[in-house]
C-alpha cells in the first residue's frame, strides 16, 4: 500500500471510533467502549503475530458489537446499520463485504456457527473471545449477571437448570456453559497461548470461589 492509501485507511479508522462510541453509549451489558477498545488492541496484536491484514482486523473489531441483537431491534437491523456506515465511508466493495461477513458470523451462537473463513475473521473472533476470559472475563460475567438480576451462584445443579432459568442463569453457571469451553475454540496459535493463561486464572478463581462458598478456605 502507498502512503496515500495508508492515510485513507487511517482516516476510516478515525471516523469509526466516534460512530461506535455513540452507538454503544447506553450499554451496560458488557459491550461498552472499553470492551471494543480491548478487542481492537488484541486484534492488532494477534494480527501482527499471525500475518493478518491489520486494517480489516481493526475495522471489524471496532464495528463488531454495533450489530449485536442486544442493542438493536433485530440482528438484521443491526447489520443494516453497520453496512450503511461502511457504504458511506469505505469505497472498496471487497473491504465492505469482508468486514460484513466477519461481523455477521462472529457470534458464539452456542458454538454452532460455521468456522470463520478468513484469517482476519479468525483473529477478530479470537480477540472477542479472549476478552470473555481471564480476570476481565470474570468481571464482565458478574457485571452481565448483575445487569440481568441473576444470582452469582446457586449450589443446586437441578435448580440452576430448571426453575432458575426464568431469572437467568447464574454467573458461575456461565463459566461451564461457555467460558471454560472457549480456550479450545481459538482459531489462531497466538490467541490459544493467551487463552491458556486466562483459562488458568479462571480455574484458580473458581477453586477459591468454592473454598470460600463452603467456608473451608483454611
Ligand atoms: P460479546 O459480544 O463480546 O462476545 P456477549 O454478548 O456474548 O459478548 O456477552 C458479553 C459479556 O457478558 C461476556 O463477557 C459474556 O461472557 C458475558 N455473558 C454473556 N451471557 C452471560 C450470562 N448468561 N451470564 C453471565 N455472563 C454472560
Ligand atoms: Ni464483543
Amino acid at each position: 500500500r502507498t502512503e496515500q492509501q495508508e492515510a485513507i485507511l487511517a482516516d476510516i479508522i478515525q471516523k469509526a471510533e466516534p460512530f461506535v462510541q455513540q452507538q454503544l453509549e447506553h450499554d451496560h451489558s458488557g459491550h461498552d467502549w472499553f470492551h471494543i477498545d480491548r478487542v481492537r488492541k488484541l486484534s492488532l496484536k494477534i494480527a501482527a503475530k499471525e500475518g493478518a491484514d491489520s486494517f480489516i482486523c481493526e475495522l471489524a473489531a471496532l464495528l463488531h458489537d454495533v450489530a449485536d441483537e442486544k442493542l438493536n431491534d433485530s440482528k438484521q437491523a443491526g447489520l443494516d446499520k453497520v453496512e450503511q456506515w461502511l457504504l458511506l465511508h469505505v469505497s472498496d466493495p471487497d473491504v465492505i463485504t469482508h468486514v460484513m461477513t466477519i461481523i455477521a458470523t462472529m457470534s458464539y451462537n452456542g458454538g454452532q456457527n460455521p468456522p470463520m473463513e478468513t484469517l482476519e475473521g479468525q483473529v477478530v473472533q479470537d480477540a472477542d473471545r479472549l476478552d470473555a476470559l481471564g480476570a476481565i472475563g470474570i468481571a464482565r460475567t458478574f457485571m452481565y449477571a448483575g445487569s440481568k438480576g441473576s444470582m452469582m451462584h446457586h449450589p443446586d445443579k437441578d435448580f440452576s437448570q430448571h426453575d432458575y432459568r426464568a431469572a437467568g442463569k447464574s454467573a458461575i453457571y456461565h463459566f461451564y456453559e461457555k467460558l471454560l469451553k472457549l480456550k479450545d475454540l481459538m482459531n489462531t496459535a497466538y490467541a490459544r497461548e493467551l487463552a491458556e493463561v486466562r483459562h488458568q486464572w479462571m480455574e484458580m478463581y473458581l477453586e477459591q470461589f468454592y473454598r470460600e462458598w463452603n467456608v473451608d478456605d483454611k
